[in-house]
């Protein structure tokens, strides 16, 4: 067993970080493990999580076990969670309530939880206590170890807690089972150094670690092999890809490299506006296959809260990369996240945040009450409001974000932009896709097109999606 530590998680030393660059092989004995099993997966949170479950799922299917989407007929039920916001955590446990239920009926099944709640020591601690019955722990640095600890779960029937609290290696090889035939998610870091006050993700996925680029390009030029049409580069802060290897070798480097992998699109999240640098925006402006959209959180409009926040930039210099990347790129759009009712905020500094949308009229906007993470700075900075007025400063905020998504959007009405059509829309008859731009778009059209990059033309606009056909010209 090994247990979470806080105190770990914080540490950040000088050692080298590793590559395991070894064949990923499931022991022979472990083959089997799953044979006439199923397995249903529930994932929260982030595309890394997305795509750790990606992961997890070849993992599993190496043993044998296959896939089920109903979780009533699941052999091993596996939770990948989030531990970004409270309301995670809430649905986390609410979904272990119903899992508990399950377990009534058919006692053999397997409860696993992972992902970041599960590198949370209060979470592990209340799991021991008051979740006896979930069979397995394993955290975000342990997933290539999977068949290990189900095998001893299995064997001896007991809760086995394998989640480690260390800094972090690089695993390469790991296979991968993509949700996908057309795009696909590809890490190029794991980890962060930032330590924004308010944020649990360096302790919950480590410390900042690159894979090394050739990795990274031998990856993108696979997917290009197997007919893939867009990579979406991963990092909880990727404009720092780089700078622990090293090298004289950094994000705008790897986007060029893998832009002349002539892959069709290439999108990468998330930037911190600190290591936006002047080469990263040359090269987006350069590259046809990189698209011209940037998600560059704000976090708030008021430089004492961006200092609280420890986000080290100010509303100006903010403004001035918006303003720059506008200008440089042609066509861009830029969404943001945005945190409301960080502790100390006063009406003024939320009306600053407020002025700040209004001046980047941004394309689209997340938007989050602050929400205390055990373990971080914020969260032992004193609450100065009320729910109600965190609620009210959410909905004010809402309600100016949306405004501009659909000024935004209506710009794109009647014109004609190329949309990656990835998968059935909700709407029967119909297919959805994205725009370069990130826009959704839902087209009535034959499936024939499905997977497939097509000119469509704009008939219609929400705040949230838009409407289109296809181009007579195709
Ligand atoms: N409370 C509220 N929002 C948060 N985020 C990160 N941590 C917190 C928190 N403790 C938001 C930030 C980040 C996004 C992924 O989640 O806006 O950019
Ligand atoms: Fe969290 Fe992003 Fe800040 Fe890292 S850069 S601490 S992931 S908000």
């Amino acid at each position: 067993m090994n247990l979470p530590s806080l105190k770990e998680a914080k540490v950040r030393t000088n050692k080298e970080i590793k590559i395991i660059n070894n064949d990923y092989i499931v022991p022979k004995s472990m083959k089997t493990i799953g044979k006439d099993k199923k397995y249903y997966i529930k994932t929260y949170g982030c595309q890394m999580n997305v795509h750790d479950t990606e992961n997890i799922k070849a993992i599993l299917e190496d043993m044998s076990f296959t896939e089920t989407l109903d979780m009533g007929d699941a052999d091993l039920i596996l939770l990948n969670t989030c531990a970004i916001r409270e309301n995670a955590h809430n649905k986390m446990f609410g979904f272990l309530g119903r899992v508990k239920h399950l377990k009534e009926s058919k006692p053999n099944i397997i409860c696993a939880i992972c992902g970041c709640m599960a590198q949370e020591e209060s979470v592990v601690n209340a799991i021991k206590l008051k979740y006896k019955w979930v069979d397995i722990v394993f955290g975000t640095h342990n997933l290539h170890k999977l068949p290990f600890i189900l095998e001893e779960s299995l064997k001896e029937k007991r809760q086995e807690i394998e989640v480690f609290s260390i800094e972090g290696d690089v695993y390469e090889n790991i296979p991968v089972k993509r949700d996908s035939k057309y795009k696909a998610w590809v890490n190029i870091m794991y980890g962060c150094d930032k330590f924004c006050t308010y944020c649990i993700v360096p302790y919950t996925r480590g410390k900042q670690r690159s894979r090394l680029h050739k990795d990274i390009i031998n990856e993108v030029e696979t997917l290009v092999k197997d007919g893939y049409k867009e990579v979406t580069l991963l990092g909880q802060n990727v404009n720092a890809y780089g700078k622990d290897l090293k090298i004289d070798y950094t994000m705008s480097n790897l986007l060029e490299d893998v832009a002349k992998t002539g892959i069709d699109r290439i999108r990468f999240v998330t930037s911190h506006p600190w290591d936006f640098n002047d080469e990263m925006i040359d090269v987006i402006a350069k590259y046809k296959n990189i698209m011209p959209y940037i998600h560059l959180p704000l976090q708030s409009g008021s430089n004492r809260i961006l200092k609280l926040m420890g986000r080290r930039y100010t509303k100006e210099e903010y403004i001035k990369l918006f303003n720059k990347i506008k200008e440089k790129i042609k066509g861009v759009s830029i969404t943001t996240d945005i945190i409301v009712g960080f502790p100390g905020e006063t009406l003024e500094d939320f009306n600053e945040t407020l002025d700040v949308v209004n001046t980047c009229k941004f394309d689209s906007a997340f938007t989050f009450i602050f929400s205390p993470r055990e373990g971080t700075p914020a969260a032992n900075m004193k609450n100065n409001l009320t729910d109600e007025e965190k609620n009210n400063r959410l909905y004010m905020l809402n309600e100016l974000v949306n405004k501009y998504a659909l000024e935004n959007n209506k710009k794109y009405l009647g014109k004609v932009v190329p949309v990656l059509l990835e998968d059935f829309s909700e709407k029967e008859g119909s297919l959805m896709g994205y725009t370069d731009t990130m826009k959704l778009v839902n087209v009535e059209t034959d499936k024939k097109y499905l997977g497939k990059i097509v000119d469509i033309k704009i008939t219609d606009v929400k705040t949230w999606s838009m409407d289109g056909k296809i181009d007579k010209k195709v």
